[in-house]
This record gives structure tokens, sequence and C-alpha cells, in this order.
């Protein structure tokens, strides 16, 4: 077994191999929207990204697919094949990663609740933050009028950055340009605040702002704009996220445990909710 840099040419066998290691099936265009996330952070960050082959094989047998982004380090995904867990090649991909961060204080990282890789987590000394979600279709009587909240465009990244900077400690700058083509760019700038949001056909992720009330508008105005009867999913909520459980609450959603938010050197950012792959 070696550890290589992942190519692009891996992305197709590492989309398999995710979807076997986390007992999932990806719809096709969940798959192929997998795919362009790891493609781009393999275009942004080849030195962030390894895969697992075995000797002599060209078939990968585990990924772990990491970002910089200011002195931020993520973890997009992480996954070994369910017949070769347990040999040691989870924590050598995942001191690769880690190694490529080097430098970077903060480490922030979405986990499924599955044991060994809690652990992992765990012993590379991030804090693991039990989160919520809320999922169903929105209550449409519920909504209230929101005012102040436009659909964005490139003109409005500046703001996006400085967002993120002041809630995450790190911008969103490289992934921007993807972000809004998955999904629609809600903005909010006003005198008392600003944030901005990304709506998607699965969920809202990521969302900052610098006070929970410009917050909470973005996540009512991105509840609006779902299709009435489609259902939405907002995940990775810890229990700093009240302002959105509480907007999910009064939409008629429901809430459930979800997974965990994994951090090293900062606490969960707030009013924030992370995406997945980008943090
Ligand atoms: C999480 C995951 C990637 C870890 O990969 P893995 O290859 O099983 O991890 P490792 O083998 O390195 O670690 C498992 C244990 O085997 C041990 N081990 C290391 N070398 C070994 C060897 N040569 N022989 C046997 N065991 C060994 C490790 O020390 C570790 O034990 P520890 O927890 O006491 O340190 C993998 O379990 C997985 O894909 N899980 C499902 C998907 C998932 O949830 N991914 C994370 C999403 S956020």
């Amino acid at each position: 077994m070696r550890i290589r840099p992942m190519r692009p040419d891996d992305v197709e066998a590492a989309e398999r191999l995710t979807a076997l290691a986390f007992e999932i099936e990806r719809s096709e265009e969940h798959g192929a929207r997998w795919c362009r996330q790891i493609a781009h952070v393999i275009d942004t960050d080849p030195g962030g990204c390894w895969v697992a082959d075995a000797d002599g094989e060209t078939r990968i047998v585990g990924v772990a697919v990491s970002m910089r982004r200011d002195l931020l380090w993520l973890l997009t995904t992480y996954a070994v094949r369910p017949d070769q867990q347990g040999r040691g090649i989870g924590q050598a991909l995942l001191d690769a990663a880690i190694g490529y961060g080097a430098g970077c204080l903060r480490g922030m990282l979405t986990s499924r609740p599955h044991h060994g890789a809690l652990r992992r987590y765990r012993r590379a000394g991030f804090s693991l933050h039990p989160t919520m979600r809320l999922t169903g279709t929105v209550d449409r009587s519920t909504l209230p009028v929101v005012d102040g909240v436009r659909v964005g465009t490139a003109a409005d990244l500046d703001l996006v950055d400085s967002v993120d900077r002041r809630v995450r400690g790190a911008t969103h700058r490289l992934d921007n340009a993807l972000l809004m083509e998955l999904g629609t760019l809600l903005v909010c700038d006003l005198l008392t605040g600003s944030g901005y949001a990304y709506l998607t056909s699965w969920g809202v992720a990521p969302l900052a702002a610098t006070n929970r009330a410009v917050a909470q508008r973005l996540l009512w105005e991105a509840l609006a704009r779902v299709e009435p009867g489609r259902a939405i999913d907002v995940r990775n909520l810890t229990s700093d996220q009240e302002w959105a459980v509480d907007v999910g609450l009064a939409a008629g959603l429901r809430l459930d445990h979800d997974a965990y938010l994994a951090l090293r050197h900062m606490r969960p950012p707030e009013p924030y909710i992370p995406s997945v792959a980008f943090g």
C-alpha cells in the first residue's frame, strides 16, 4: 500500500469508494456534484489531496481531501474502503492531509457519527461538537416578511469575504465561484450588520453573518425561496446556532441529532452554518 497525491482521474473511483464507506447511494446529480467539488479541491490544493492504492494495483483503497483557506485547514472527505479498514491506512492518509495544514493554526471538518473517524479526529487534537439538523418542508404560513435580503452577484464577494473573515477567520475566496454555480447567493447588508447565505437544492450552507438578527433574516429568506413542498435540510448546527434552531422550529421543520463538527484551536463560529465540503 502506498499513499500518493490524488489525481483528477482518481475522482470517480473516490466517489464510489466514499459511497461504499459512508453506506450511501448518491443520485446521479449528487455524484456529479460531489466529483466537481473534489476536482475543485485537487485544483486549488493539490498538496492536500491524497489517496492510498494497493501496490501494483490501480484501484484506490482510501482517500483524504483537505484544503487551506487562509490559516484554516479543512477536511472535505476522508474514507477507507470497508474491507481495508483497521490496517493503518486511514491514519496514514490523515497524517498526510494534516501535514498539508502545517502552519494553519485552526482546523475544521464535519464528521459522520462513525466511531473510527471520531477516534482518529479526537486523537489528532480536534474537539468534537455534536450537531443538530433541521429537515422537512417549510410551513409557508409561518413565513415572516423579510426585507433587506437580496440575491448576490460576484460584486458582493468582497462583502462575503469580510463577513467570513470576521465570523470564521478565513474566507471562501477560492470556493465562491463554485458555490455560486451550485446555489443561489443571498446577501444582507444593513447598517446594523451584514451576512450571506448559499441556498442550494439540498440545503442552506454556508451561512455567516455579523449578528444573529441578520443570520435569522437570511435563513428565513432562504426558507421562503425553497420551492413549496420541497424538502430542505439544514445541517451541522451546534448548540451555538440556536438562532437557526429557533427559525427552523418556527418554520415547522423537524429537529434531530445530526453528527459532529470537529474543530481544532477554535470555537464554533457563530452565527454560522458550515457546509460539508467547504466548512
Ligand atoms: C475513518 C476511517 C477513514 C479510518 O480508516 P482506517 O483505515 O480504518 O483507520 P486506521 O486503520 O488507520 O485506524 C484504525 C485502527 O487500526 C490501527 N492500526 C494501525 N496500523 C495497523 C495495522 N498495521 N494493523 C492493524 N491495525 C492497525 C490503528 O492504530 C487504529 O487504532 P487506534 O484507533 O487504536 O489508533 C475509516 O474507518 C472509514 O472510512 N470509515 C467510514 C467512513 C467515515 O465515516 N469517514 C469519515 C467521514 S467524516
